[in-house]
């Protein structure tokens, strides 16, 4: 077999496991908050630089250390399907600047696809969708991470495709989508095109550890991207470095960017969106992550997958779920009290006077 037609049946059998959906701990966070707080790149600062859109656990705060302090023990709800699961996922809030008077409005949420936020028992609002995934092929024993853990994907710093971190993309929703998360139909950058079903950002983190350092101090050199998957996602092989294959976090967020759909915004290689850090491309995508998972619950629940009927949001053998109604009941007041936009308000520059970038 040569070395064409081997990739092609490798990336077809991880698409299949991909597709099947038994592999993998995948469930919907609501909104706990958006606000100015970062206690992982701006610990103890009020308010910090941008807003984050933040999820999980209610303890999250601007001055929380994470070092000491665990948000599965000082946390008393969270927003997560899983209701073991109080650890915070926190990213950028997108917002359409008007290329008319240069005012700006939070580009509002929606659900993602299949049951996520459209079953009944498990409505969703704003939030994210949290995947935690082994290897699709090779050993896929995983090990889960410890409390204190924490990580960043990605670089807000980032103005062009130099550089462009490996798991950070957009799509197009509605327009020829393809199939795996980052793969050739995505972009690193924000869609140049109009996008009839919005835009789906998606935040891979790497899968492998250092099994040393719980942190760095860039908050990434402590983990590495593995090999032997589709790109960022899914590889078996950690390197040396980086010996301990944990779960695979990625971050999916909903945006509905319908209601800005009007082509005179999209001429000329534009596009009228931007992130809270000021950023005009969509280059500098990122998440933050914060491990909160109760005891050994995440372990617990990537041992089960693929056994009694466990994956997705519906690993009842192993973890315990909560009403979807729960979960968006647990919500948190900001720390700051400023408008970020959450009723449709045009605000006249980005929450903290973020300048906006291009380049
Ligand atoms: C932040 O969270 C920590 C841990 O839960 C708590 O000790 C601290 O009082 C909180 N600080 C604020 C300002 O809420
Ligand atoms: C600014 O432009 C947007 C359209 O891009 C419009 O909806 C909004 O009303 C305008 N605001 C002002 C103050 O003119
Ligand atoms: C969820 O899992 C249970 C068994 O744990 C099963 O009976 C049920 O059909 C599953 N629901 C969905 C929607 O897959």
């Amino acid at each position: 077999m040569g070395w064409k037609s081997s990739v092609a049946v490798t990336s077809a059998f991880l698409l299949a496991h991909y597709a099947s959906a038994q592999s993998m701990l995948r469930f919907g966070c609501s909104q706990l908050v958006i606000e100015r707080s970062d206690p992982l790149v701006n610990p103890g600062l009020n308010p910090s630089s941008h807003t984050h859109q933040v999820v999980g656990g209610n303890s999250f705060n601007f001055s929380m250390d994470p070092a000491v302090m665990d948000p599965a023990k000082e946390s008393t709800c969270t927003s997560c399907t899983y209701s073991e699961d109080f650890s915070n996922y926190w990213t950028a809030s997108m917002y359409f600047r008007s290329p008319e008077n240069g005012t700006y409005k939070l580009v509002p949420q929606f659900a993602n696809w299949r049951r996520l936020g459209g079953d009944e028992k498990l409505p969703q609002e704003g939030g994210l969708t949290v995947y935690y995934m082994p290897p699709f092929g090779g050993n896929t024993k995983v090990t889960a991470f410890k409390p204190g853990f924490r990580m960043i994907a990605g670089d807000p710093n980032l103005r062009s495709k130099e550089g462009t971190y490996p798991g950070i993309c957009h799509r197009c929703q509605g327009n020829g989508d393809g199939f795996a998360p980052c793969d050739s139909h995505d972009t690193s950058e924000f869609p140049l095109k109009m996008c009839p079903g919005g835009i789906r950002a998606t935040v891979i983190f790497p899968g492998c550890w250092d099994g040393v350092n719980l942190d760095s101090p860039d908050h990434r050199s402590h983990m590495a991207y593995g090999t032997g998957g589709m790109g960022a996602l899914a590889g078996a092989d950690c390197p040396a470095t980086h010996p301990v294959r944990v779960p695979q976090v990625m971050y999916e967020i909903m945006w509905d960017t319908r209601p800005f759909n009007d082509q005179k915004y999209f001429e000329g290689g534009k596009q009228p969106f931007v992130y809270s850090f000021g950023d005009g491309t969509g280059h500098g995508q990122h998440g933050d992550y914060l491990f909160g998972w109760k005891d050994d619950a995440l372990q617990r629940g990537m041992d089960e997958l693929g056994k009694n009927g466990c994956y997705d949001d519906n690993c009842s053998s192993a973890l315990k779920i909560q009403d979807g109604k729960e979960a968006i009941a647990c919500t948190k007041a900001s720390q700051v009290a400023e408008s970020v936009g959450r009723n449709g308000e045009w605000l006249t520059a980005l929450p903290g006077n973020v300048p906006v970038t291009y380049k």
